[in-house]
């Protein structure tokens, strides 16, 4: 696992949009995973001006989204689709064909989402996942608990999550308490991953991904098992690390070998 710290939110912000701009340049017809959630809006934000400054091509990338609240069309504010085109899709030239969210409406639910674990194998699978992560270690919905075998399922959402969620509702009353979202083994089989995570709330939750146990009380210490992750955290999220300045040498020391091949 690389974790790279950085000073504040901007800066992480600017490094995982530097990475996945790196897996679309480099294979310009990628699968990409997005999150949602307040942590990647400033990534979202310098991809449409790295597209619109610097000709960032989505044309040909595939998109898969984590999640999608049970319940919510794509036209209400709350919902994850909105959410998407407001904070990246309708910015820059992805192919609307191409995206794949869940369908809160699904009727058939166990039917819609073996389709879309389908959907994601037929697309070759997830090149590229972005993360974010909840203050109880969760990743997409998957709640303490989740088994870390999981596909793409309904879930229900903890009480933590909807209490957080609240901001982005006129009130706790209408934060769905369902979801449809990918398992943690749908998402373990991304080839690589990139979990983003701000401010003094997650510091709890970056230290029992990366330095606590493997277990499903935490989602997203799973991450633990898979070959190809980054983690991107503030200094904030970072406090509660113990090896801290393990993870800075380990960094410098990639960046200088990173440096040392494009030269
Ligand atoms: P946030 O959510 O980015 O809004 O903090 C992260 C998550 O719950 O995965």
């Amino acid at each position: 696992m690389r974790v790279i710290i950085t000073k504040d939110y901007d800066e992480m912000s600017k490094e995982a949009a530097r990475i996945i701009a790196k897996q679309i340049k480099e294979k310009p017809d990628s699968v990409i995973g997005f999150a949602t959630g307040g942590t990647p809006v400033g990534t979202y934000k310098e991809l449409i001006r790295m597209h619109k400054e610097e000709g960032l091509d989505f044309s040909k990338i595939t998109t898969f989204n984590l999640d999608e609240y049970y319940g919510l069309g794509p036209d209400h504010p709350q919902s994850y689709h909105y959410y998407m085109f407001e904070n990246l899709f309708n910015h820059v030239n992805v192919d609307p064909k191409k995206i794949h969210i869940p369908d809160g409406l699904a009727k058939d639910v166990d039917a819609f989402c073996k389709e879309y674990e389908e959907e994601i194998k037929k697309a070759g699978g997830i090149d590229l996942q972005i993360l974010g992560i909840g203050r109880d270690g969760h990743i997409a919905f998957n709640e303490p608990g989740s088994s870390l075998a999981s596909r793409t399922r309904l879930v229900a959402l903890a009480e933590e999550t909807i209490k957080d969620n609240a901001r982005f509702f006129e009130k706790e009353e209408d934060v769905p308490r369902y979801a449809l979202s990918m398992g943690v083994g749908t998402i373990l089989e991304a080839k690589k991953i990139l979990l983003l995570a701000n401010g003094e709330s997650k510091a709890d939750a970056v230290a029992a991904l990366i330095e606590g146990p493997v277990t499903s009380q935490v989602t997203a210490s799973a991450l633990q098992l898979h070959p190809d992750v980054t983690v991107i955290i503030d200094e904030a999220a970072a406090s509660k690390l113990k090896r801290k300045s393990y993870y800075k040498f380990v960094d410098k020391m990639y960046r200088m070998l990173e440096e040392k091949k494009s030269l």
